[in-house]
């Protein structure tokens, strides 16, 4: 089977390695892959933004499955576009991904099917925001409705922080602000919870806990994601019977009244509080770090899982486990989620080799002349996998110690809440 991998980042790194281990995988593209893919796959730049190249290409190479990796694609309407002209695409359609897209579509799904999230209010303009900003309580969230890479969210202390945070939302920081969302802060645990679905069955996928911020001790600004582990400290069976009946069934059930069925992976952010989940945000993908994360403890063959996906047969697919953990230190260029210089070579890549349990996936890289080049803000994951927390941090550590790359940084308190 021919596959193609659309994105260019750490996650698509991680599903293109796992299907490379596969015997069904005869050939991989990446569209535009990085680094990392080159070596295992076909790294292919093509306009993205002009599906019709996109089509050509596929149906010039007979590639028989596309997985789509970030949101963008999908927002966009890649999956409809790639049915419509009959190739096998494994994500949720343009619908579906609003649950990404707009962060006000979630919020009125959440309404109508008495889904747990923080309270909330929609304002259309700054006057009318502004005024109810002067009466509530701090700290409050402020949201802006459109996909925003994670840099969307203020979390604000006072009148003076929300306004700043409205002016630039509505000064179209992140695209046309029709309206803003003001949301209750939730004080608990952050969760990243996973499902599969193909639209009629759906399997719960693993739970990770992201570190969005850039600082140690979880302070600065929000990112991508500076490092993960799985599976989360937080679930019991408890916790995600309450998450599938109470977040996960009503959404899909929600889509339905839509004439709608969702394909693909679902990653719902929560915010725990008091052992209750929170509907914070849902993503229409795999996260990134936690798909690095969250891989290679799968044992079952990820091909047969997204082409049962794809065929409607998800419920006759067992996925099965390490019972394992896993940790995931993201290395960045210096000045990230900021300014970072662009094309600072990397030089002892080749140090680090892939082990049964030590993997290093490549994000923000290019090679070139056989020279590996950071290119990007996140730029390399190195992920361990192992029966204790600390002795995966240990041999990430020992990697990292090798690359000893001067033009990045990364988060040495990743895992702290589960570390020794
Ligand atoms: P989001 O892009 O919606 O996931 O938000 C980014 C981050 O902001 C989340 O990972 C949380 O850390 C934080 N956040 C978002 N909404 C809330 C909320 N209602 N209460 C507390 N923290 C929040
Ligand atoms: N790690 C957070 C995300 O993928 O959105």
């Amino acid at each position: 089977m021919k596959v193609g991998i659309i994105g260019s980042g750490g996650r698509e790194h991680a599903i293109c390695f796992s299907l490379n281990n596969s015997k069904k995988i005869s050939k991989i593209f990446c569209f535009p892959g990085n680094a990392g893919t080159a070596k295992i796959a076909v790294n292919i730049d093509l306009d993205l933004n002009n599906f019709e190249i996109l089509k050509k290409f596929l149906n010039k190479e007979k590639i028989d499955l596309v997985i789509i990796g970030p949101e963008k694609p999908l927002v966009d309407g890649l999956v409809d576009f790639l049915e419509k002209n009959k190739i096998k695409v494994f994500g949720p359609n343009k619908l579906c991904s609003q649950l990404e897209g707009s962060k006000i579509f979630t919020k009125k799904i959440c309404e109508k099917f008495k889904i747990p999230t923080a309270k909330f209010g929609i304002f259309q303009n700054e006057i009318e925001t502004k005024e109810f900003l002067k009466k509530t309580n701090y700290p409050t969230v402020i949201k802006a409705d459109n996909l925003a890479s994670g840099k969307g969210v203020y979390i604000c202390h006072n009148f003076k922080e929300a306004s700043f945070a409205v002016d630039e939302i509505f000064n179209g920081k992140f695209g046309e602000a029709k309206n803003i969302l003001v949301e209750e802060f939730l004080d608990g645990e952050e969760m990243s919870f996973f499902i599969i679905s193909d639209g009629n069955t759906f399997k719960t996928f693993d739970t990770a806990q992201d570190h969005k911020r850039v600082l140690e001790g979880d302070k600065g600004k929000n990112t991508g994601g500076m490092g993960c582990y799985s599976p989360s400290r937080l679930i019991t069976n408890e916790l995600e019977e309450k998450i599938i009946n109470k977040i996960i069934k009503p959404t899909l059930s929600g889509l339905n009244e839509f004439h709608e069925k969702f394909k693909g992976f679902l990653y719902a952010g929560l915010m725990i509080v008091g052992n209750e989940p929170y509907l914070i945000e849902y993503n229409v993908r795999m996260g990134d770090p936690e798909c690095q994360t969250i891989l290679p403890k799968l044992k079952t063959d990820l091909i047969d899982i997204i082409d049962a996906c794809c065929e409607g047969k998800l419920k006759d697919i067992k996925i099965e486990w390490l019972n394992k953990k896993s940790l995931c230190v993201v290395l960045c260029s210096k000045g990230y989620p900021d300014e970072f210089e662009k094309k600072v070579e990397i030089k002892n890549v080749k140090q680090i080799q892939n082990t049964k349990n030590d993997f290093l996936f490549h994000a923000g890289t290019k090679i070139e002349n056989n020279k590996i080049y950071a290119i990007g803000g996140r730029v390399l994951n190195f992920v361990s996998v192992s029966d204790d927390f600390n002795i995966a941090k240990d041999n990430i550590n020992k990697n990292l110690d090798k690359l000893n790359w001067t033009g990045g940084f990364y988060r040495k308190d990743i895992g702290y809440k589960v570390l020794k």
